[in-house]
């Protein structure tokens, strides 16, 4: 598959969802589904690495997702250490920076510390920015960083006439990473379900009904091709958009 002529999305977010409706148009568990879904990361991975993208942050499970059942929530937990023991270092040997964003404190210590050996093992590698969210939750990383706004009020760095959006910006998880360009959401539903709900103020919404395991890297490239084709106008008008294209510089 030919790489991207277009200046690809510096950075996409995909809702990984569909899992379980897989497994059950196959008739198997859930979790047959969720496994399954490690092959799409893969493929999603490898899309990016070819396209030039060079940020990628992938939804894995929200904070509201404690509140499936148990046998399920232990089931992600178990497929969570054996991606992190057999996938770290091919990751690595392709040159991804792998990270964890989310309520990490919540997780059990043998997992907690395989997610924070994997983030130090490939915390110099570039070609890739692989975000993991789990644990996470959109009104979380805003609360989060309003906190550290708010310790900087109470430690005298700050006054209160100077927070603005840049502030609470430079608290938020996914901070020196560049602006989201594109959101994609795989399983038909067309919400955001708490993901990355500060960041999404001028990404490009693309939802698909393809479920997770099915996402490949055509599916990737259709959703890159539908990206370049977007006006992104930030409340301006098309004319003052294809003005500053047409400027020198
Ligand atoms: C997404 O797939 C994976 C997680 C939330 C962990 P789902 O498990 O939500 O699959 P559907 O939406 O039920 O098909
Ligand atoms: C969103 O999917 C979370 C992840 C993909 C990790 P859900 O399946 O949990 O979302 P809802 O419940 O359909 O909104
Ligand atoms: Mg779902």
């Amino acid at each position: 598959m030919p790489p991207q002529s277009a200046t690809p999305p510096r950075h996409i977010a995909i809702v990984m969802d569909g899992n379980g409706r897989w497994a059950k148009a196959r008739h198997r568990p859930r979790s047959f589904g969720h496994n399954a879904g490690r092959k799409a990361v893969r493929e999603v991975v490898e899309g990016c690495l070819r396209q030039g993208v060079r940020t990628l942050t992938l939804f894995a499970f929200s904070s509201e997702n404690w509140q499936r059942p148990q046998e399920e929530v232990g089931a992600l937990m178990e497929l969570f250490m054996r991606a992190l023991d057999k996938e770290v270092e091919e990751l690595h040997d392709q040159g991804v920076r792998l990270r964890f964003v989310g309520d990490l404190g919540a997780f059990d210590t043998p997992l907690h510390k395989r997610m924070l050996a994997a983030m130090t093992r490939t915390a110099g590698n570039d070609k890739l920015h692989l975000n993991i969210a789990v644990n996470y939750g959109g009104r979380w990383d805003i609360v989060q960083a309003a906190r550290k706004v708010a310790e900087a009020v109470v430690r005298g760095e700050l006054h209160i006439n100077d927070i603005h959006e840049q502030q609470l910006d430079q608290g938020m998880c996914l901070a020196e990473l560049p602006p989201l360009d594109l959101f994609i959401r795989t399983g038909g539903e067309s919400r955001v379900s708490n993901f990355l709900l500060w960041q999404l103020a001028y990404a490009e919404l693309y939802f698909t009904e393809t479920l997770w395991p099915d996402f490949d890297q055509a599916s990737l490239q259709h959703a890159i091709e539908d990206y370049a084709r977007r006006e992104r106008r930030y409340g301006r008008v098309s004319e003052q958009v294809n003005q500053t294209r047409s400027t020198p510089g």
